[in-house]
């Protein structure tokens, strides 16, 4: 076990649209971590299993009807209801990839077009990512991949606005992946950057908050 007691693990964030491959590859560096001898959970947003997750899943399967802000605070509530624990995981050694974050928050709320400063508020005091990783696709061939379920954003000219709005939000700081590449090639490239990030934090990298 490579941990000692005053390291912390690092918060890795995993963005992009719907098929651009986010759930596969965090699988897949929850594994590679492991092998390492790392604790590492693989966390989700939203994270159905709380009680807010449960009026998100009923939104996102239509089977409810809320007001845009209304289900864009609930988002952010969703991920608030797991801050302290994720700072103790984080504190105590525990690397999380987490599989959309506020990020995802922000750009499908733009892309409905609420503005974005609003979008991102709720968002502050969040912690920071030490990294975010964007697997890169263009809308339309995540659309060609299939497998969009019937959920409701699961749609080729929503998800292209998206795509926009995540445009808008991207900084220099985060790692862009080419998500067309082989499954194994882009495993490859993010492996690298994960290791890179989880060292940095071992190290000793402050833990910060939202936004940077
Ligand atoms: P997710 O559970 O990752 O999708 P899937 O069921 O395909 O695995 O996310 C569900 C949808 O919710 C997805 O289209 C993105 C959207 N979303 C938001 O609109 N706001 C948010 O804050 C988050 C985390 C996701």
């Amino acid at each position: 076990n490579r941990q000692s007691h005053e390291s912390r693990g690092a918060l890795i964030v995993l963005e992009g649209l719907d098929r651009s491959g986010k759930t596969s590859q965090s699988n897949k560096l929850l594994s590679f971590l492991e092998g390492l001898g790392f604790s590492v959970e693989s966390w989700r947003f939203p994270d159905r299993n709380t009680c807010v997750g449960g009026m998100i899943s009923s939104y996102l399967a239509n089977k409810s009807q809320l007001d845009d802000h209304t289900i864009h605070l609930l988002f952010s509530a969703n991920r608030w209801e797991k801050r302290s624990l994720m700072e103790s995981k984080l504190k105590s050694g525990t690397t999380l990839i987490v599989d959309r974050y506020s990020y995802s928050g922000v750009a499908f709320s733009s892309a409905k077009g609420l503005d974005i400063e609003w979008c991102k508020a709720p968002e502050i005091g969040l912690l920071a990512p030490d990294l975010v990783l964007y697997l890169d696709i263009p809308p339309e061939k995540a659309a060609e991949r299939g497998g969009y379920g019937g959920e409701r954003y699961e749609q080729l000219e929503f998800q292209q606005k998206v795509s926009q709005q995540y445009h808008v939000l991207r900084d220099p700081t985060w790692q862009i992946v080419d998500a067309r590449l082989p499954m194994e090639d882009v495993e490859k490239q993010l492996r690298e950057l994960v290791l890179e990030c989880v060292t940095a934090c071992q190290k000793g990298k402050p833990l910060s908050e939202l936004w940077l």
